[in-house]
């Protein structure tokens, strides 16, 4: 195919690059309110890559000599290194969003060759691509990020091995267990949301360019040479699909407000032990707030805000279903409208991620505040149980003897370490010597072995599995 130099493209009556078929200039009101480069802004490096691959592919299809695409290539890295240099261009151009803006950018640098670029391309399946290799690199960044506060958990939970506390359920005190079981339990829900962004990361595997507007492209673009140089996979199987699919960003949001639910209730939780009423942690007095009014107070606002930006979250996630429910194939410029929730979601994640880090490793356990909490003697009421259901009476009843016998502690205020064997004796003969040996945190903590269980055994199983060794 001829690579003629393009004659200079005739300004459209209007200044826009699409502005040939309009008689008038776009209103100022509609321009503000179509506009996205003020936040599509951040994909400017994905926009470039991209150009630089589309460019490659256009000169393989013969659309463009050796020559201009050397050409439209250093002028991509040009507009890149000045974008990088400068992060607030973007605030005073008109541009209507940042492929336009780059675009436009590059046409100043290398003249009317610029506009060759968007051969056989499309905003459609160019957004589509800018997306896929934004969210892959974040998804990227937010999965080493959660490794970094998994080793900050297991560090944690190796380092207050042996302190004990009440595990509770429904805010109510249930059994002892070791503060480093509790520790690992957050472990396991990150390692969860762990492997739900990296399944997301797999379906984002399929590169988007060619698919043009929505029908595909009529330049003979190699795919797959595309794909392949920018890292992907393959190819999308459907042009149309390609302009309309936003399912990754769907998906991607879920998991992160799956993270965000278990950072905030976390945060929820140390809130809580933050408080005199627990004293269960001191937080740095970095991560924490004083009052205006109250010299006394220190709050733990790091902690409130992880927990209330969780919020934005799950509102971004409902935010981006509500936009796709109902929209007809292919694209719709409501798409236009996934950024804001996407950007706004990765930077809460990675900074909730980064705080919560840093809290994890750095808060003091006031083991003295647990472990008076956990000689509440009705927390082993349930090893009296099984101590009785294991010398062979059912459960039920056994259940049923002790419930009794918490009833005489609570109305006498004699905690079960105050009562001789004949007392216990009363309540059923099977209770013989042993039972206080049964009868302490430790004894209760220890008997949950097996794998899952708080004994320190299997707890220090656990940790070495964390940390890849077993
Ligand atoms: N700014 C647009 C978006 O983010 C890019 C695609 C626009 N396409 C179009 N035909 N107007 O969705």
């Amino acid at each position: 195919m001829a690579n003629k130099e393009t004659q200079p493209k005739k300004k459209s009556s209007t200044g826009k690059m699409w502005g040939g078929r309009f008689s008038e200039a776009t209103d100022p009101q509609v321009d503000r309110f179509t506009e996205s480069l003020s936040y599509d802004y951040r994909l400017y490096r994905y926009d470039i890559a991209g150009s630089i691959a589309h460019a490659n592919a256009l000169a393989r299809a013969g659309i463009l000599t050796e020559s201009e695409k050397k050409k439209l290539i250093l002028g991509l890295k040009k507009v890149e290194a000045e974008l990088a240099e400068d992060p607030l261009s973007f605030r005073w151009v008109p541009d209507e969003d940042i492929h336009m803006f780059v675009e436009r950018l590059l046409t100043e640098k290398i003249g009317p060759l610029g506009g060759k670029l968007h051969t056989g391309r499309s905003r459609n399946d160019q957004v589509a691509l800018d997306l896929k290799l934004y969210l892959r690199e974040k998804i990227a960044e937010i999965v080493s990020q959660i490794d970094l506060l998994s080793e900050a958990i297991v560090k944690q939970s190796e380092k207050q091995m042996g302190v004990f506390l009440p595990g509770y359920t429904h805010m109510q005190r249930a059994q002892p267990i070791l503060l480093s079981h509790y520790l690992l339990a957050y472990y396991e829900m990150f390692r969860r949301d762990r492997s739900r962004l990296e399944d997301c990361k797999k379906r984002l595997n399929e590169m988007p360019l060619g698919a043009g507007a929505l029908a595909g492209n009529s330049f003979g673009i190699d795919r797959m040479a595309v794909a392949a140089e920018l890292c992907f996979q393959g190819v999308t199987a459907n042009s149309i699909d390609t302009v309309s699919d936003r399912d990754f960003i769907a998906e991607f949001l879920s998991d992160a407000s799956l993270l965000m639910i278990h950072l905030s209730r976390w945060a929820e939780e140390w809130v809580l032990w933050s408080a005199s009423e627990f004293g269960f942690v001191d937080l740095p007095d970095r991560f924490c707030t004083g009052s205006s009014m109250m010299p006394q107070k220190k709050n733990p606002d790091v902690l409130e805000l992880i927990r209330g930006k969780s919020g934005r979250v799950f509102g971004a996630l409902i935010n981006i279903l509500t936009v796709l429910k109902g929209l007809p194939l292919s694209y719709n410029r409501d798409m236009q409208e996934d950024k804001r929730p996407l950007f706004d979601t990765v930077d809460t994640v990675q900074e909730s991620l980064s705080l919560m880090t840093l809290l994890v490793s750095e808060t003091q356990f006031i083991s003295k505040k647990m472990e008076a909490a956990v000689s509440d003697s009705l927390l082993l009421a349930t090893d009296l149980a099984d101590y009785l259901a294991q010398k062979g009476i059912p459960f039920r009843s056994a259940h049923e003897i002790v419930g009794k016998m918490v009833y005489k502690v609570v109305s006498e205020k004699r905690p079960f370490g105050e009562w001789s064997l004949p007392e216990f004796q009363k309540h059923s003969p099977l209770f013989e010597k042993d039972l206080f040996r049964v009868l302490t945190p430790e004894g209760s903590i220890e008997r949950r072995g097996g794998v899952g269980g708080t004994a320190s055994a299997s707890v220090k199983a656990a940790i070495k599995k964390a940390r890849g060794k077993n």
